[in-house]
């Protein structure tokens, strides 16, 4: 028998494997931070790079390539002319721009053969990193001071507002201040904005969205999930609104595109701008993810899908009009069940809650900890406790009335309502008309008010039934008390009369709203629905919400303190917050179920594969690409008879990451990241590396569509293909200071001189292909 001392031992070496050490492959990391935490790490992964390789401020490195793509995705350069590479889903709205019945895009595909038939972009923007910087001493200056929470951040902004000029003072750059870790720190990224950005290439959808929402959050993934943008500068290389005058830019950095692939354990690093993520959440906030919020937003999502789907499928028009809208709704609904399903098997919610007793042990260990820290768990639960009711109903107003396109719609009318009711000038109330006016177009075309109708039913029925009546609006209890709960009547009602569902009947009732009639938006049917679940959202939910949520900050603000206490050698990260960051980890197979394995890339047989599926829509390939297939017509870019697809590794990513560069040992881009796998969307909550892995478009299978299937080998032309070894550091002048030249011998000499040879003919060859 095991002795009580040494078993005791065990336990607690298993406890500290378990809790202090950072666990491998999860995490977000700061770029300015890689030296001081995760360099050896990513050393002893296999990374050829140094820290200052990837980020530096004084001379350019791995971030220069990167950007945030539009605020909502990530770009990198891929060519010294300013190429950006990212998804077909983050172009998506670009590509659906500038498409229409005859020149459509979206089906056929877009590929500029020269620059001058590059399409330009209003309004999207293309961000660089300059340099990021710690300032929480200067932002909470002062905050000591503060009595409450609202008085505190009241004091950072101000602070924030100070320190963010101070830096951009005199430059074209930005600032973007942020709480980490729920303020205990607060980092400065100094930015440069480009702001003409214009469409080069998108393969046709059938390629770019391949698999559709059938394969969406899924592996085994087949989807060329990539677009291609070049970003444009003023005269000095620096931003400039778009002008036929402003010329290709040239980065600091461009990532080579590896053409040697990737094998099982490689070393791999995603760069990007991930955007949210709650890893610090306590076991009661997980369980109300877990039992109320997940469960109530699946189901009325999937109640909303099922409407949709119907309509769809009975009318060509309607299924145009609501494909995005479908997608959007599918992609959340899908991930919240991974989440759970990842919840569940990772018995997230108790390895949290033996989280918490050890932290309730450590605080009862010591006096000053009792202190400082003796009433937070109890504090937690009580105001966890005092959102009972309140998620719920945020949920339902969020995604049962708010999933009422009438409602959400009729609802932007309020601010009109206002000013009518403040009496404000008629030029005001008239400035506010025509903006809804010039909106109304671009939102009834794809608005379809019979499916609205029937989603209007479905989901007031769930809202009604589903809820405790007392949590209802008074409008929505009425309604359902009338009819038990079936609102086909009210529903009959409301869009026989409402002007809101027509772009006609909006004119309309706009052009009354101008002629100085103060009583025809109040009385319309729909806005006034609207308007009563907004009043209760806004008397009923909202004061408890914000109330918690101030609380709930502070406390984990110094929960936080208190895990970096108690564990000091654990590595932390902070939560995603749209901010640059480093995850890096390797090329990986994984388990999904007992006694399956999924191998780590996939290739173009098993696009064939999924094409010989008969019915699938989401499967439908272009004839070219079979014909490329049946010829075995790869180019440098298929590996041993075979053309790779995509593949996964195991990167901590998130939304945000979509269009991410995957980097591999020496810098050189493999891949692009497009998703993640289902079983591992929880690692938004919690990491589980059996688990987890992020989905990445192959970059040779990106060069392959580009000039094999597209015939746009001019493009390829201007990246630099590279392959093993060749360095992918940003090769600049700046760079030679940093390095102390080495004295070479001869031998050396000759050998080094043989390998650049034989890399560049490789990448000329590769690049002349076609
Ligand atoms: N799941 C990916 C993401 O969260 C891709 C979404 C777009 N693709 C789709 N089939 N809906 O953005
Ligand atoms: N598709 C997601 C995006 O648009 C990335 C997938 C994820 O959430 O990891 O950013």
């Amino acid at each position: 028998m095991i002795s009580k001392r040494i078993f005791a031992f065990i336990a607690a070496a298993w406890l500290s494997i378990g809790i202090s050490a950072a666990r491998p492959d999860e995490g977000m990391w700061l770029p300015m931070l890689l030296k001081q935490l995760n360099e050896s790490e990513m050393q002893k992964k296999g990374m050829k790079l140094s820290a200052e390789d990837i980020y530096s401020v004084n001379q350019s490195s791995l971030k220069d390539a990167i950007v945030s793509f539009g605020g909502f995705c990530t770009g990198e350069m891929i060519s010294p002319e300013g190429l950006l590479l990212t998804n077909h889903h983050c172009g998506y709205g670009q590509i659906q721009q500038h498409s229409s019945v005859e020149n459509d895009y979206l089906t056929k595909g877009f590929w500029a053969m020269d620059k001058s038939q590059e399409l330009p972009n209003p309004g999207l923007t293309a961000t660089f990193i300059v340099r990021m910087e710690d300032v929480t001493k200067q932002i909470l200056a002062g905050t000591d001071a503060a009595k409450t929470e609202a008085e505190r951040e009241a004091i950072i902004q101000k602070n924030m507002a100070t320190v963010g000029k101070a830096a951009t003072a005199g430059t074209h750059y930005g600032a973007v201040i942020r709480p980490f870790f729920y303020g205990n720190e607060y980092y400065m990224y100094v930015t440069e904005t480009f702001k003409d950005i214009r469409l080069v290439g998108a393969p046709p959808s059938s390629i770019g969205k391949f698999g559709g929402d059938t394969d969406n959050w899924m592996w085994p993934r087949h989807t060329g999930d990539f677009s291609l943008f070049r970003i444009y500068a003023g005269p000095n290389n620096e931003p400039a609104e778009y002008s036929p005058n402003n010329k290709p830019y040239k980065p600091k950095h461009h990532l080579p595109i590896s053409l040697s692939g990737i094998k099982q354990n490689d070393f791999t690093m995603v760069f990007g701008f991930p955007g949210r993520t709650n890893e610090y959440l306590t076991s009661d906030a997980i369980e109300e993810i877990y039992n109320v919020s997940n469960p109530a937003k699946i189901k009325i999502r999937t109640t909303r899908l099922n409407v949709l789907d119907k309509d769809m499928k009975a009318s060509d028009a309607v299924r145009i009009q609501y494909a995005a809208k479908h997608a959007s709704i599918a992609n959340a609904w899908k991930k919240w069940q991974g989440e759970n399903r990842g919840l569940r098997k990772a018995n997230t919610i108790e390895k949290k809650k033996e989280l918490e007793r050890q932290f309730a042990n450590w605080i009862n260990a010591d006096a000053a900890r009792k202190q400082q820290y003796g009433n937070l768990m109890a504090e937690f639960e009580k105001n966890y406790k005092a959102l009972d009711g309140i998620t719920i109903s945020r949920d339902y107003i969020m995604e049962a009335a708010n999933g009422v396109e009438l409602i959400r719609y009729a609802s932007g009318f309020a601010k009109l309502q206002q000013l009518i009711e403040s009496k404000a000038p008629q030029a005001e109330i008239n400035a506010e008309a025509d903006k809804l006016e010039r909106a109304a177009a671009g939102y009834f075309k794809d608005y379809n008010a019979p499916t609205d109708q029937k989603v209007f039913v479905a989901l007031m029925g769930l809202y009604y039934n589903d809820l405790d009546k007392k949590l209802l609006p008074a409008a929505v209890r009425t309604a359902g008390e009338k009819n038990k709960g079936d609102f086909s009547k009210l529903a009959s009602d409301i869009y026989s009369k409402t002007s809101l569902t027509s772009e006609a009947g909006v004119k309309k009732l706009l052009a009354d709203v101008k002629a100085g009639k103060t009583n025809v938006l109040a009385k319309d049917p729909a806005f006034e629905l609207a308007n009563n679940i907004n009043e209760h959202y806004r008397t009923q939910v909202l004061p408890t919400y914000t109330a918690v949520n101030d609380n709930l900050n502070l406390l984990y603000r110094t929960y936080m303190t208190g895990l970096r206490a108690m564990q000091q050698d654990k590595k932390f990260y902070p939560d995603a917050n749209s901010t640059l960051r480093v995850a890096y980890g390797k090329v990986e197979p994984y388990e999904p179920l007992d006694g399956v394995t999924y191998n780590y890339y996939t290739t173009l047989e098993g696009i064939m594969e999924k094409a010989a599926m008969p019915g699938v829509e989401d499967y439908v390939i272009p004839e070219k690409l079979r014909e490329l297939y049946e010829k075995k017509d790869y180019g440098p870019y298929g590996m041993n008879g075979e053309m790779p697809v995509a593949f996964i590794s195991s990167n901590h990513t998130t939304g945000g990451n979509s269009g991410s560069p995957v980097i591999n040992a020496n810098g050189q881009l493999i891949g692009t990241n497009f998703d993640r796998n289902w079983e591992g969307t929880m690692s938004d909550i919690a990491y589980n590396p059996d688990q987890v892995r992020n989905i990445s478009v192959d970059a040779r299978y990106m060069l392959f569509i580009v000039d094999k299937f597209a015939g746009a080998g001019h493009l390829v032309k201007e990246m630099t293909l590279v392959t093993d070894d060749t360095s992918g550091l940003p090769q600049v002048d700046s760079r030679k200071k940093a390095e102390p030249a080495k004295e070479l011998s001869e031998k050396e000499k000759r050998k080094a001189e043989k390998a650049a040879k034989k890399a560049k003919k490789k990448a000329k060859e590769a690049a002349e292909v076609n």
